[in-house]
């Protein structure tokens, strides 16, 4: 199969990670005889410099007219000044809603041999595997008017969240659906006691689940779900919530599971899928080679899975993730008490050659 890829390092750790993500990517085209064809372009703040534009036109062409789009991470504090409109974060938002990615997948998993990583008491943690699906082209982010008017001492910001019954009613389908095939639980996310939106999002939740008569749908206040994804995390499997709920919520699931460098994700729903990794550009440790590339490379693996249906070569590369944490390799972010640590590209050469004596596995097996 061909696989042609728009890659999008964008700012701060995302050069970092990304290469390593392409890197471990090329490995299983290589093993598994699949051909990369790859197009590198700038976005966010690396576009800001280059062309005054954090998503230039030829970026979004060549996104558009690939099979899947891979970025890194964009923005940065060098770019917090800018107008609203010019940010990497704005550059953002607009390939989200130029794609139609309205579905952000993203699932936080507790590797076993990282339970002593969460925060949390390994028996809390342990087995946690939680599949955070959140609206991306809704409710704050988008929605209009939205503005700082007035004069100095007297401003006035105003955004504006709307839902309506169709985008909410489509997210829900995303989450059933998986629900579905995992382990049949959907808990919807919101904020129903105050907004109108959520009252609206309940609603049209509740008579989609109609449809799926197997799969168990409960709903939690974004309050109240945030304490409890912190108490009892295993007992959640897909959590469904708007665009804002899902942004805060799934930086809390990554630090549950011992770090939001190991956090990957999905958007899909419109025709090209969106991949990357749920967390930022990280400028405390950018240019350092110690970001976690995991989150990066995991999303090559989703990447796989939801633009290409490539399914064995996804698991490939989660086993060989899984089994190089067995083996203790550990980013700073997932060491304790100054315990020896790697580097990103060590941490992807590693990975290179396990998904690399995997697929020659498969092949032996096969042949
Ligand atoms: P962040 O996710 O960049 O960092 C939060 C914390 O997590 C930092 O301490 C960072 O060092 C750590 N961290 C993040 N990724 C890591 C990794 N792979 N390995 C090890 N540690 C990691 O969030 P922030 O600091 O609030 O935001 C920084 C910038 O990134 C902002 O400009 C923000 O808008 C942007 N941002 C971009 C995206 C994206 O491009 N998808 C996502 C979130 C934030
Ligand atoms: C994320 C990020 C983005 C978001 C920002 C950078 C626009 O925080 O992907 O989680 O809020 O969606
Ligand atoms: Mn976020």
């Amino acid at each position: 199969m061909l696989l042609h890829l728009t890659i999008l390092a964008g700012d701060g750790i995302g050069p970092e990670v990304t290469e390593q993500a392409v890197l471990v990517l090329q490995a299983v085209a290589d093993g598994f005889g699949h051909q990369l064809q790859l197009q590198h372009k700038n976005v966010g703040g690396a576009a800001l410099t280059a062309s005054n534009d954090p998503l230039p036109p030829d970026t979004l062409a060549a996104c558009c007219a690939s099979s899947a789009v891979l970025l890194g991470a964009v923005g940065g504090p060098g770019f917090d000044h800018y107008p609203q409109h010019l940010r990497p974060e704005a550059g953002l938002l607009r390939l989200r809603r130029e794609l139609g990615a309205y579905a952000n997948l993203r699932p936080a998993i507790c590797f076993p041999a990282l339970e002593d990583c969460s925060p949390l008491r390994p028996e809390l943690v342990r087995g946690t595997d939680v599949m955070i699906v959140r609206e991306l082209l809704g409710g704050l982010y988008f929605g209009q008017p939205r503005s700082i008017a007035g004069s100095s001492g007297h401003r006035l910001a105003t955004n504006t969240m709307t839902y309506d019954e169709a985008s909410i009613e489509r997210i829900a389908r995303v989450a059933f659906d998986l629900a579905a095939k995992r382990r049949q639980k959907v808990l919807s996310v919101d904020k129903a006691n105050v907004l109108e939106c959520s009252r609206l999002w309940r609603e049209v939740v509740t008579g989609c689940a109609k449809d799926y008569p197997g799969v168990q749908l409960s709903h939690m206040y974004v309050d109240s779900a945030a304490m409890s994804l912190v108490q009892h995390p295993r007992e959640y499997d897909v959590v469904l919530t708007e665009n804002m709920f899902g942004d805060i919520l799934s930086d809390q699931a990554g630090a549950v599971v011992g770090s939001l460098g190991l956090l990957a994700s999905a958007s899909i729903g419109g025709k090209v899928g969106l991949y990357e990794p749920v967390h930022g550009s990280a400028p405390d440790i950018a240019g350092k080679g110690i970001a976690n590339p995991l989150g990066a490379i995991l999303s090559v693996a989703m990447l796989l899975r939801y633009s290409f249906q490539l399914e064995r070569q996804a698991v490939c590369i989660e086993k060989a993730v899984c089994a190089l944490l067995s083996q203790g390799a550990r980013t700073p972010d997932l060491t304790r008490n100054g315990a020896s640590a790697i580097s990103t590209s060590q941490m992807g050469q590693r990975l290179i050659e396990a998904v690399k004596r995997s697929a020659d596995a498969a092949h032996r097996k096969s042949g």
